[in-house]
């Protein structure tokens, strides 16, 4: 078994969407290890995107992260990395095929509906960011 981090990021939490995401989540099979409601701070999403700082697109997306709650979890499965970034789709929705979340909930590049850690070594980084071990019980 293995743990991966995912976001439902503003604008699906805003229009009404984690119900939906939460049970197409249960619906493929992970476990939902850790899950809270949170709205974030500018620096905390800055310092959860660390690593895109010096990219172009840093200001928006941490503007975007903390422009409203979201809902942050640590989901469980087989290849729970790869499994979850298979079920989000591609990063800009316009891309993603029909029957994933981004397909079916993202408005935009920016705006994509969800978040999903991207191998091992950030899954640690992102779990331990938002949750203690006694969360994860
Ligand atoms: P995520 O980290 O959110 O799961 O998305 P990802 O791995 O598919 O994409 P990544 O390259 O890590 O980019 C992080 C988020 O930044 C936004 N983005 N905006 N304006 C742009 O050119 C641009 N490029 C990326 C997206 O919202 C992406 O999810
Ligand atoms: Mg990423």
């Amino acid at each position: 078994m293995e743990r991966t981090f995912a976001i439902i990021k503003p604008n699906a939490f805003a229009d009404g969407n984690s119900g939906k995401i939460i049970s197409r989540i249960y619906d493929e099979g992970f476990k939902v290890v850790g899950l809270k409601k949170l709205y974030l701070s500018k620096v905390e999403a800055e310092g959860f995107y660390y690593v895109h700082k010096e990219r172009p697109f840093f200001a928006e997306l941490t503007d975007f992260m903390s422009s409203g709650p979201c809902v942050v979890m640590v989901l469980e499965a087989d290849n729970a990395i790869q499994k979850w970034r298979d079920l989000m789709g591609a990063t800009n929705p316009a891309d993603a095929t029909e029957g994933t979340l981004r397909r079916q909930f993202g408005a935009s590049l920016g705006e994509n509906a969800t978040h999903g850690s991207d191998a091992p070594d950030t899954a640690a980084f992102e779990m331990g960011y938002f949750f203690s071990g006694l969360e994860l019980l």
